[in-house]
């Protein structure tokens, strides 16, 4: 069947219409004219997967990863990168004012870095002798040698443990590199006798939980701030833009003055720790131990005398904070509880920033803050090129309700 696409989804794929029924095709462009064959019939949507293109946007670039075919972590790599950020701009004005009402004119355009090898971080499984990323939508794993988003030296230590996979059996290998690649930590999980190549290779290894070489962290610098993380921890995969990101909460923070700041979802303690230097008081909340334990090396690594970390779930602490002049949040996707909301109202900080991976949950939320916080700009962050994902920060100012 042809068809024309008319624009992109959220997810990075095309749309067109078969007799009034949506059809979302991947890896389609809008503009082109494609074959395509049905491969799923809902009673709401089709989904299509191109045959043959007869037209090809003028934007579409040629896809340089051997695995794009299988792979269903790029799944914008055909199109021309100053276009992919154009296309996040859109989506996340789209997104945000269908759910948050926040108008177009507050959203500023998408800051991005490297569109390639931006990575910290990869996650590989194994299964079969192999080791390597999930098929697009499948739990099947192919070989994975070298992935164009990772840092390069991630990819050194990929070259070698994909042979890991003939003799030894592996569940999952996770490897971490500090953000100038100086220091690399693999942790993984499975049955494994032979790990010799592995130690001439890495700073720390972490097998099963056991720490076997180093000390189980790897140390990563953000500007003049240094970070410990260790392998459970949450840290933000992409080294450029993560930095461009902090830098623009210091200037809010530099800008407000803010006596005591709030840093729910901390993490490793990394934001609270940037802006630690203007502030007089930092309290950072989170519920992984790990985190909180890393957060806490952290704290006396860069001399912060003016932090104090939580463990707990910001819904199980948040009513016990008063006095706070500025609150940073950086949830998860599901955004945040009715009981976070309500605090945060509650508390009525003269600032909130809010960090968020989701645009649709933050839209969720900001409609849910309308009442007390209004928005004052959102600049979207590609902290994931190439993929469909995109990063917010929003600024938020307590309104005047009398
Ligand atoms: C997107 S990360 C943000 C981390 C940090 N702000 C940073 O920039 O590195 C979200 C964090 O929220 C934490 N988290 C998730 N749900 C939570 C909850 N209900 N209460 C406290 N922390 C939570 C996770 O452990 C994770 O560290």
């Amino acid at each position: 069947m042809k068809v024309e696409i008319e624009k992109l989804d959220h997810f990075g794929r095309g749309i067109t219409y078969i007799d009034g029924k949506v059809c979302f095709v991947e890896k389609a462009l809008p503009g082109e004219i494609v074959k395509i064959k049905i491969i799923k019939d809902s009673k709401k949507y089709l989904l299509g997967k191109v045959v043959d293109y007869y037209k090809l946007a003028e934007d579409r670039v040629e896809e340089v990863c051997r695995y794009s075919d299988i792979c269903g972590g790029c799944n914008l790599s055909h199109l021309d990168f100053k276009e992919e950020n154009n296309y996040k701009c859109m989506k996340v004005k789209e997104i945000l004012k269908k759910f948050g009402n926040v108008s177009s004119e507050k959203i500023l355009d998408v800051v991005s870095c490297n569109e390639y090898g931006y990575r910290n971080k990869v996650t590989l499984h194994g299964s079969n002798s192999r080791l390597g990323y999930c098929e697009s939508g499948s739990n099947s794993v192919f070989g994975t040698e070298s992935c164009l988003l990772a840092d390069d030296k991630i990819n050194e230590v990929m070259e070698v443990v994909k042979k890991l996979a003939y003799t030894e059996q592996i569940e999952e290998l996770l490897i971490r590199c500090s953000n100038d690649s100086s220091e690399v930590m693999v942790s993984l999980t499975g049955k494994v006798d032979d790990y010799s190549e592995l130690v001439n290779l890495v700073d720390t290894l972490i097998i099963n939980d056991e720490v076997i070489l180093g000390d189980g962290k790897i140390i990563s610098s953000i500007s003049d701030k240094k970070y410990y993380v260790s392998s459970k921890s949450f840290f933000q995969v992409n080294k450029e833009v993560t930095k461009l990101l902090y830098d623009e909460i210091l200037n809010v923070v530099k800008k407000n003055k803010p006596n005591k700041v709030l840093d729910l979802y901390c993490g490793t303690g990394t934001i609270g720790i940037y802006v630690s230097d203007y502030v007089n008081k930092v309290v950072g909340v989170d519920y992984s131990k790990s985190g909180i334990s890393d957060a806490n090396v952290n704290k006396e690594l860069n001399n912060c005398s003016n932090i104090e970390f939580i463990c707990d779930k910001v819904e199980n602490v948040i009513d016990s904070f008063d006095d706070i002049d500025l609150v940073i949040v950086d949830p998860p996707r599901a955004g945040l509880d009715n009981k976070t909301i309500d605090n945060i109202k509650r508390i009525g900080a003269d600032t909130l920033i809010y960090v968020s991976c989701d645009p649709a949950t933050l839209g969720r939320d900001l409609k849910l803050l309308e009442d007390e916080y209004e928005v004052l700009y959102v600049k979207p962050f590609n902290m994931f090129p190439r993929t469909y994902h995109i990063e917010n920060f929003v600024e938020l100012r307590r309104k005047n309700n009398g």
